[in-house]
């Protein structure tokens, strides 16, 4: 069974074809990065005209590259949401048309059971139930997923995602968008004892993460030691960059590794898991990568993350997420809208 995926949900126009869930025969993705680097941030209207100007093109190459025609796609699964509601429409509606002018069935799936199921296209057999971080420029999610299919959500952010922490450290410094890899480039040639910070403490119990404090003490060292903005032309030529933007950079990640970190441990002391999955952009992060693996091999538990490439927004892993749901028996009816805050039940 043959899914085309496709996701629009934010600022990436992404077709993939994936066969029985599995094996991925293509993944096309048009990045927006340059059209909303100069804003520092995504540009919700931008966004959705890009998307409109790249779709069709997209789903043109993920058939060229895979070397096949309609007549050999089975279903089409699209983002549904949690997006940008004009992002999310742009996709929407065309795996509306594009399955009903072709009389196979369309799904709309949760942008998260995505990332979530990214890991599974290249660890089908990871020990469940796992603990699975969903950490990226929107979410920072903590599920406890009991069986495909069947998730709990036992913590989230009360304020930023850690990505997004990134995002508006960088934005901050002058160094673009988005922050994630740059800030990891530079966090390589910093040090990180120089700028601490503290765990932040939930006092209800829950094992929320919280990422505002932190972004306003790394705002407040900035101001302290007179940190320069740097807009510098290329940000990853590190070589150019102040010492002090280095090392507050390498603090800043580390102190977001930490709180994950803290805050998976303590998930899994108190239940049975056979295994710790990270997913989403941020989990493309290196340091952040072994610290996981590391920390959990002297617990003896595996830690599983997608290839670099199906950690950031993709569409393998929409048409993957849509594959299980379609062995289910499911379908969507023509009707369906975007919800921008789909939750995952
Ligand atoms: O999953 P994603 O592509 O989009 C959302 O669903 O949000 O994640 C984008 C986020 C951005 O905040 C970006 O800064 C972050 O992932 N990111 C990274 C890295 N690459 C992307 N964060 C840390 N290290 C990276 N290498
Ligand atoms: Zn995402």
């Amino acid at each position: 069974m043959r899914v085309l995926g496709i996701e629009s949900s934010c600022d990436e126009t992404a077709a993939a074809i994936v066969e029985d869930g599995r094996r991925i025969r293509s993944s096309a993705v048009a990045s927006q990065v340059s059209v909303h680097r100069s804003y520092g941030g995504v540009v919700p209207e931008l966004a959705s005209r890009e998307h409109i100007d790249n779709i069709c093109v997209v789903v043109d190459q993920a058939l060229e590259d895979a070397e096949m025609s309609w007549k050999d796609i089975d279903a089409v699964a699209v983002t549904r949401g949690p997006g940008l509601v004009g992002a999310l429409l742009v996709g929407l509606a065309y795996a509306k048309a594009a399955a009903c002018a072709r009389g196979i069935p369309f799904l709309g799936v949760n942008h998260l059971e995505g990332h979530i199921y990214s890991v599974f296209l290249d660890y089908p057999k990871a020990e469940l139930p796992a603990l699975s971080l969903v950490v990226s420029g929107g979410h920072t999610n903590l599920y406890l997923l009991q069986e495909i299919g069947r998730y709990e959500l036992i913590a989230k952010s009360r304020d930023d995602a850690a990505g997004e922490a990134l995002d508006k450290l960088a934005k901050y410094l002058g160094l673009g968008y988005p922050g994630g890899p740059v800030i990891e480039q530079l966090a390589r040639e910093g040090d990180a004892s120089r700028f601490t910070f503290t765990l932040p403490k939930i006092t209800d119990g829950a094992l929320d993460f919280s990422f505002s404090g932190l972004k306003t003490a790394a705002l407040r060292e900035v101001r302290l030691h007179k940190i320069p903005r740097c807009e510098p032309e290329n940000p990853l030529a590190e070589a150019s960059l102040p010492k002090s933007v280095l090392d507050l950079a390498a603090g800043f990640q580390a102190a977001i590794i930490d709180q994950l970190l803290d805050r998976v441990d303590k998930a899994r002391e108190d239940r049975e898991v056979g295994s710790v999955h990270l997913s989403g952009g941020v989990s493309c992060n290196r340091a952040l990568r072994s610290a996981f693996t590391e920390f959990f091999r002297a617990r003896n538990l595996p830690v599983y993350y997608p290839h670099p490439s199906l950690t950031t927004d993709n569409a393998a892993m929409i048409a993957a997420a849509g594959y299980l749901r379609l062995c289910r028996g499911d379908s969507d009816p023509w009707d369906l809208a975007p919800d921008p805050n789909l939750a995952l039940a």
